[in-house]
């Protein structure tokens, strides 16, 4: 098993792009479940592998007397945020620890599902929290792969997320459930909310995937997953206007410590509820 970054997510141009687009596709849907969870003015928000630190700056601009702690394996997407209330800080979170009771808020995206430890990552956040604070994490669940009527595509993600489990640990159908890990850690007022969106070649989002099997075009090929034939259809696809399908969904979990102390939550899916 090799750690994130080593070999897969290499942090060069074209991962720096393939997280700018991801920001510009995802922030909306982030921010709003963030917003209708409450993030007050005096909160303090822990942003966990903050990537280009999109989300940390919004945080800060909600927590305007408060603080945001934006942290990462890999501080270099990180230079440009203003200093006024965020602190950058190089932390890996399967080891690096936290007082008590820090943050109101903490949000991880796309981070958890890459990590073996993912649970006892959110059992730790729990500590790290503030009673009437709250864990939103965001990650993808590859469901509507299975169910693709589009063989190559459904073939190449498919493949991918293969790859990236043999070598990360990734578990791209944790989501589906994880909802229940909060309940079981002792989170109260746990809820879900799953999007799925449907993918059109050519638009940003299509273009994110592409980018994404794209940065492991060469592994994929080399450990014999894929050939070029089918990554060659599979890009084509991505980038006609004529091609539907739906991309993995994205699924939100989240969980407080005791009770909320801000907006209401959200209403939670049957699944969620305990
Ligand atoms: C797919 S990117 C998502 C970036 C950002 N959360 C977003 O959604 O825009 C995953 C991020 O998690 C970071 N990461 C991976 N493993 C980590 C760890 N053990 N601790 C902290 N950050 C980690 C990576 O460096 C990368 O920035």
């Amino acid at each position: 098993m090799e750690h994130y970054g080593e070999s897969l997510f290499v942090r060069d141009d074209q991962e720096s792009r393939r997280l700018k687009v991801l920001c510009d596709v995802f922030d909306p849907l982030a921010t709003t479940t963030l917003d209708r969870l409450g993030v007050r003015p005096d909160a303090r928000c822990l942003e966990v592998g903050a990537g280009t630190g999109s989300i940390a700056r919004w945080l800060a601009q909600r927590a305007v007397d408060g603080e945001v702690v934006a942290t990462d394996i890999d501080t270099s997407g990180l230079r440009g945020l203003p200093e006024d209330n965020i602190t950058v800080l190089r932390h890996d979170v399967t080891s690096g620890e936290f007082p008590e009771s820090s943050f109101d808020v903490i949000h991880a995206r796309l981070v958890l599902s890459h990590l073996p430890e993912r649970d006892e990552v959110l059992r730790r956040m729990r500590s790290w929290l503030a009673p009437g604070g709250f864990v939103l994490i965001e990650s993808f669940c590859w469901f509507p792969i299975d169910s693709s009527p589009h063989p190559v595509y459904r073939q190449v993600l498919r493949r991918w997320s293969d790859l990236i489990r043999r070598s990360l640990g990734t578990d791209s159908w944790w989501a589906r459930t994880h909802p229940g890990s909060f309940a079981k850690l002792g989170f109260s007022e746990v809820g879900a909310n799953t999007v799925t969106q449907n993918l059109r070649g050519g638009t940003p989002l299509a273009d994110f995937w592409r980018l994404t099997i794209t940065m492991s075009h060469d592994q994929l090929i080399g450990k014999g997953y894929l050939t070029e034939a089918e990554l060659s259809a599979a890009y084509l696809l991505l980038e006609d206007p004529d091609f539907w399908d739906l991309s993995p969904a994205l699924v939100q979990a989240w969980g407080h410590k005791e009770q909320p102390l801000a907006a209401g939550p959200l209403e939670t899916t049957p699944a969620a509820q305990h």
